[in-house]
């Protein structure tokens, strides 16, 4: 056998679980379809790599196993892989919410893991497709375009099917099907949200954004909105996309700083004051008049009674839309679903069914929040990895 170790995708999590079993003494190759490394990590976080987050806890990532991702989370943490990060020199900052990002470019994040593979002796090979994956006699042997190779240990690193233009594909779910594991259901998860119906005269506001609390199911997240040409994007709606159900309402709070008796207390100070005039004391002014009109009460506060006022604000902070569908694939950062955890050790990542094999990363049925707590996941989960093999 050529390799101790054949990891398979160098994006966030092949990089350093590659450089972590080399640094351990390993001898690893690492194997890329695509030209270069790290494609994701480039763009990520608008270029600049939102790297991890200062408050990540296991119940800020969706898996159906909320307990699984704890021990990987616990043993390598956002303080460690920052650590590393200063020992490169990188400046960083905390930009809100606990998102730690490069001051410079995501270029610093590759480069620096590229490095640890440099410090591991890890033989990275960009560029070769991989054709088939055998099993025998306790060795993997892995058909590329450029020839074969085996190794007694495998680490699927392929992520997940968001972004296919970017060399992203369900690989790692095929993979786990051939050796028998259960795949739970992938689908597009931090995705923009589209729009019909009714809801589709919202798409005049498009570019428009605010500050809402945006729900699905039980899950809220206080953060911007933005009205998209589709349907509902910007942050608070990706963080609600993955808890999302296909006929399941989205309700948007327009008012997160007042409460339901805010035309009340404006027509008590200004009984001249409209809906209109008072929304827009609150949010940007096309959106006040787009949801004025909608509203319905055009004539001056002083007019209206009460209870027609409350029933307006009531309205106003529990907005309901009723998307049909997301943008898919093609638009969602991550994906939620992946490698049923109930076959992976959460110690190791090692198929229970299969030893030797593992799955690290997106590919695995764990899913982080936006904000830096998937690249989080990739990192522990590929530590946790590492130091089993
Ligand atoms: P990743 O996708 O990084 O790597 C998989 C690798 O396997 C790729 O290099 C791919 O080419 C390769 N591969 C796939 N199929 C293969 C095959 N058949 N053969 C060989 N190689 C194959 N997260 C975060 O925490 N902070 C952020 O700022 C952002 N920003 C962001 C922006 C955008 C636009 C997207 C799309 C995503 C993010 N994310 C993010 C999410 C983050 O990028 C994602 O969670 C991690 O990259 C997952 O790391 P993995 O290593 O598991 O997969």
């Amino acid at each position: 056998m050529t390799h101790d170790v054949i990891v398979l995708g160098a994006g966030a999590a092949g990089l350093m679980c590659a450089a972590r079993a080399g640094q351990r003494g390993k001898r690893v190759m690492l194997i890329e379809h695509a030209d270069a490394p790290g494609k994701k990590i480039l763009i990520s976080g608008g270029g600049r790599c939102n790297f991890t987050n200062l408050d990540v806890a296991p119940d800020r990532y969706l898996s159906s196993n909320p307990h699984f991702a704890k021990s990987a989370l616990a043993r390598y943490t956002a303080r460690d892989f920052l650590a590393l990060v200063e020992s490169y020199g990188i400046a960083w900052h905390e930009k809100t919410l606990g998102q730690l990002f490069c001051n410079g470019s995501a270029r610093q994040i590759v480069d620096l893991l590229l490095d640890q593979c440099a410090k591991g002796d890890v033989e990275l090979r960009c560029g070769e497709s991989i054709g088939s994956v055998g099993h025998t006699d306790g060795a993997f042997t892995v058909e590329t375009s450029a020839g074969s190779y085996s190794a007694p240990s495998l680490v699927v690193a392929t992520g997940g099917p968001s972004i296919p233009k970017m060399g992203a594909t369900g690989f790692a779910y095929d993979l786990a099907r051939q050796f028998g594991l259960k795949v739970v259901q992938p689908r597009p998860a931090l995705v923009p949200l589209t729009l019909g119906g009714e809801d589709l005269l919202f798409r005049e506001l498009s570019g428009v954004s605010t500050e809402v609390v945006a729900g699905a199911g039980k899950a809220k997240f206080r953060e911007a909105a933005l009205f998209t040409h589709r349907g509902l994007s910007g942050p608070a709606i990706l963080q609600v996309s993955s808890y999302w159900e296909p006929g399941a309402p989205v309700t948007v709070d327009f008012l997160p700083d007042a409460d339901a008796q805010v035309f009340i207390a404006a027509k008590a100070q200004n009984p001249k004051a409209t809906v209109r005039s008072t929304l827009a004391g609150l949010m940007p002014e096309r959106l006040a008049g787009e949801l004025a009109e909608r509203i319905g009460i055009p004539v001056p506060l002083s007019d209206c009674k009460d209870k027609a006022l409350r029933a307006a604000g009531e309205r106003l902070k529990r907005w309901t839309f009723h998307p049909n569908g997301t943008e898919g694939f093609a638009k969602a950062e991550v994906t939620v679903g992946g490698v049923a955890t109930g076959e992976l050790s959460s110690k190791t990542m090692e198929a229970k069914k299969v030893p030797g094999l593992h799955f690290i990363g997106e590919a695995v049925d764990v899913t982080g929040w936006l904000g830096g707590y998937n690249f989080q996941w990739a990192w522990a989960s590929a530590v946790a990895c590492a130091e089993g093999l």
